[in-house]
């Protein structure tokens, strides 16, 4: 196949372009240059920043192909970016696949989620920066704009928790570096696990997720489809047990609950990534159906958490401020704060 990225030199689409590559397609990437740069000498580059008047369409001007197999849009957080591609694409790719979000959905109450669950509006005139409230809606307008500038040529991609290596939001990857500092100093050795036990945890290795878009590629698919994993539902005692089993036996959990962490301020999602309180908690718990009907295989937790705690000792897993984007919040607690909450826990 010949693939177009828009995007490709992160995370999910360095996933992509690295796998598209080894399986022998031809790829062009096109980005700004910012991110990795020199990464994938062996795939066509086109420079440009999407969003200057008249980039987007000079580069793929200049492109050695007049046309690929499929477009792989990893970078569109708004409608016009998509409508602009809608113009300068339509003929020339096959297939557009569209990087949208689980965080589309207007409510995570109830039953699962599925892909017909209504989602989120916005007002595009208002919503002219991506924030945590704007950010849904405007997913769901690109959604809309892909449909209606590829039609059944479109397929939207909802990723629920991407993570793994090269993970730059840094979420994921706190819990891997937390139990290797468990492993690695007996005063750390005590964990603190959050919420119910039982609450629902949901995530994709981002490297399973790009080998299930290349395989709609080459299916050409349509349609809406949520992307997360595991296969089976997992429980937060079991992501936690078997974060502990791969990275730190030794260590210990102190389960701390929900009322308990939200009455110290301790913010959800962030502070303590992964979890979320039962009230959000349906995040954890979209229908997959669709992604598993249509060939996705999800590596076991544990290689995830192994391979994400050796890529973050190696190259550092924090959270990677990108040029031009809102800067990124920290994530997870400093380990003085974890012993104090865990000392007031057990004070209560
Ligand atoms: N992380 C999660 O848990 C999660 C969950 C659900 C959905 N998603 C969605 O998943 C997608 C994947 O993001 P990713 O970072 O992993 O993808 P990626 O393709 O690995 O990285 C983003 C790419 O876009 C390029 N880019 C950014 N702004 C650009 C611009 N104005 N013009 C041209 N290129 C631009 C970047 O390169 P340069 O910086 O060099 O331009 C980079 O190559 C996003 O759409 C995100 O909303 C993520």
């Amino acid at each position: 196949m010949h693939l177009l990225i828009l995007g490709g030199t992160r995370f999910l689409g360095r996933h992509l372009a690295d796998q598209a590559l080894a399986a022998g397609h031809q790829v062009t990437l096109l980005h700004r240059g910012h991110s990795n740069p020199g990464l994938f000498p062996e795939a066509e580059h086109l420079i440009a920043d999407r969003d200057q008047s008249g980039a987007l369409a000079s580069a793929l001007q200049g492109a050695s192909s007049s046309g690929w197999d499929a477009a792989i849009d990893t970078s569109a957080y708004f409608p016009r970016q998509v409508r602009l591609a809608a113009e300068l694409l339509g003929d020339r790719v096959g297939q557009y696949q569209l990087i949208s979000s689980i965080s589309v959905y207007a409510s995570f109450e109830g039953l699962a989620i599925d892909e017909s669950t209504p989602r989120l509006t916005v007002d595009e005139a208002q919503a002219t920066a991506v924030t945590g409230a704007t950010y849904g809606g405007l997913k769901a307008a690109c959604e809309d704009a892909a449909e209606e500038g590829f039609g059944e040529r479109a397929l939207v991609v909802r990723p629920g928790l991407l993570v793994g290596p090269w993970d730059p939001t840094g979420r994921f990857t706190w819990w891997a570096e937390r139990f290797a500092r468990a492993a690695a100093d007996e005063e750390q050795a005590e964990v603190l696990a959050p919420g119910h036990p039982q609450g629902p945890v949901q995530c994709i290795d981002a490297r399973d997720a790009a080998a299930w878009l290349l395989h709609q590629a080459e299916a050409c698919t349509s349609g809406a489809c949520n992307l997360t994993g595991p296969e089976e539902p997992l429980s937060m005692a079991e992501f936690m047990a078997t974060a502990q089993r791969t990275l730190a036996p030794a260590s210990r959990l102190c389960w701390v609950d929900e009322d308990f962490l939200l009455a110290q301020g301790v913010a959800p999602w962030s502070e303590l990534p992964v979890w979320l309180p039962a009230a959000s908690s349906g995040v954890h718990r979209a229908d997959i159906g669709r992604a598993l009907a249509t060939g996705l295989q999800c590596r076991p937790l544990a290689q995830t958490l192994a391979d994400t705690a050796a890529w973050a000792a190696a190259e550092g897993g924090g959270p990677v401020q990108s040029a031009g984007a809102p800067p990124r919040p920290a994530v997870g607690l400093a380990p003085a704060r974890e012993a104090a909450l865990r000392e007031a826990w057990r004070k209560r």
